[in-house]
């Protein structure tokens, strides 16, 4: 059975940990600082859990991408099922919905996270925000400085690192009236209505993926790859960053890496942080995995919308509105929407006639920072000028029916240093590490043989202890 009783027993801690996570909302924040998005996990996996007792006799034969693909009805579609090779990979992972820590005995990952760490990019004066990961920042607010020494986006949108050696983030096109349409929370088991519209309208988006959604809805991710979606990390289960430690933050972003490239067969440079929540020091482990970070400029708050939110459909609605009537003369912006739910994406479907008739151009974040290679494997996607003349699919993805899951080899260091530079001539920007010379904080990544050196006396050490 695919749904186990760890994952029952994960639904009830996390239906607790829903709870806590209320109980702190609003408290202590910045004054501009919303708590967001707060990711109901007992519904999905409750459901799930729910389900798991039924699923024996009910379960659908998804095999491959293609039978998920063709189911119609969201019943069929969040019924649990068995995917080949994905009990092989598990023990390999996390438990799904629980904080990422690394997993014992998994020495690829403790060589990598050894060696971000010896590059010293990390910076040793940004300290952890409170703890725990809810969101409740009280403890830190009331002294933090006003100047914003961390460059902790969701306390005054601060998109460009104050440490050296950090990338700026990514957060709006820059190609006027142009929208930068991103999608947080998936896969999610109701997608297909909503992925099928996309496909209908020549229509490529961002997708931040969770690592624990994409260990329970396999063949799901695999569509959004298939489908021709660029493909970033949105965390293994969707916490507050700031708030957990540094070895936290690394198996959050590393492990759903890892669960993107065997399940997809990509590896993923982009991140995405929940809540918007990112300062130096998550920034600077995210690079040292070879992640550019992305937020946005505006925010739909679709999340809220009822019934699993609180806001009625009209409130969204004016949202999305007040976004569209900008003023995009000189600039476009990139939008924070959800695929976290049926209802999140019905309103994306009801708002994009909309946005059509009001933007010259609707975009994936590839297209609007001509990022034509976003995973270092053969895949190229088009750029901006290609991209608005109508050639919207990426070339050589790989085959989604004919995939096998397993523990592929993750290599982030690698990627790290390959994309170790910046705007190319090609206008092609990079998402990696910056090329800097002297004493860079990054200068050890970009160097791979430095690296490897490194991964082997560690082995080395390893061995000899
Ligand atoms: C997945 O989607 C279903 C149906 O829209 C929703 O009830 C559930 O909360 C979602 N799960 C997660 C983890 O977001
Ligand atoms: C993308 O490339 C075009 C030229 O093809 C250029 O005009 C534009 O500024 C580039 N955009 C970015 C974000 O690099
Ligand atoms: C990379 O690191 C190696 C080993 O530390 C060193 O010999 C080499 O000069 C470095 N190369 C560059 C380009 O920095």
């Amino acid at each position: 059975m695919h749904f186990t009783s760890i994952t029952a027993a994960a639904a009830i801690a996390l239906a607790l940990v829903a709870g806590d996570a209320n109980a702190h909302m609003g408290k202590g924040v910045p004054h501009n600082f919303k708590v967001r998005e707060v990711i109901k996990p007992g519904s999905g996996i409750m459901t799930a859990a729910k389900r798991a007792a039924t699923a024996a006799a009910a379960a659908p034969s998804i095999t491959n991408e293609q039978s998920e693909e063709q189911l119609k009805s969201q019943t069929e579609e969040c019924e649990a099922y068995n995917y080949p090779g994905i009990s092989d990979i598990k023990a390999n992972f996390p438990t799904v919905w629980q904080t990422a820590e690394l997993v014992q005995g998994d020495t690829q990952a403790s060589q990598v996270w050894d060696s971000i760490q010896k590059s010293g990019i990390i910076p040793a004066d940004v300290k952890q925000k409170g703890t725990g990961g809810k969101g409740d920042f009280s403890s830190v607010t009331p002294t933090y400085p006003a100047s914003d020494p961390d460059c902790w986006y969701e306390y005054h949108k601060c998109v460009t690192p104050k440490h050296k050696g950090l990338n700026p983030d990514i957060w709006q096109c820059p190609e006027p009236e142009t929208w930068g349409l991103t999608f947080d929370d998936g896969p999610n088991c109701t997608h297909n209505k909503f992925y099928d519209f996309l496909k209908e309208n020549n229509q490529k988006a961002t997708l931040f993926y969770i690592g624990s959604n994409l260990l329970d809805w396999p063949a799901q991710g695999q569509r959004g790859l298939s489908d021709g979606h660029h493909i970033c990390v949105h965390t293994w289960s969707h916490q507050y960053m700031t708030q957990l430690t540094n070895d936290q933050v690394f198996a959050e972003l590393y492990y759903t890496g890892k669960a993107i490239k065997d399940i997809l067969g990509i590896t993923a440079r982009c991140w995405r942080p929940p809540y918007g929540d990112v300062d130096d020091r998550v920034r600077a482990i995210a690079q040292g995995l070879g992640m550019s970070t992305n937020v946005w400029s505006d925010d739909t708050e679709d999340w809220q919308i009822q019934p699993q939110g609180t806001l009625p459909t009209s409130a969204i609605v004016q949202n999305y509105n007040s976004i569209i009537n900008q003023n995009y003369d000189t600039h476009g912006n990139i939008v924070l929407t959800h695929e976290i739910n049926a209802d999140t994406m019905n309103e994306m479907m009801q708002m994009y006639p909309t946005i059509k008739k009001h933007f010259k151009n609707i975009v994936p974040i590839t297209a609007c920072m001509n990022e034509t290679n976003p995973y270092p494997e053969s895949i190229t996607f088009p750029n901006f000028a290609d991209y608005t003349a109508g050639k919207i699919s990426p070339a050589n993805i790989p085959d989604m029916n004919n995939f096998k899951i397993s523990s592929a080899t993750y290599s982030p260091l690698a990627v790290a240093t390959q994309t170790g530079s910046t705007v190319g001539s090609n206008g092609q920007l990079s998402t990696g590490p910056k090329k800097t010379s002297g004493a860079s904080p990054t200068a050890a990544l970009n160097n791979w043989t430095a690296v490897s050196c490194g991964i082997f006396a560690i082995l080395g050490f390893l061995l000899v202890a």
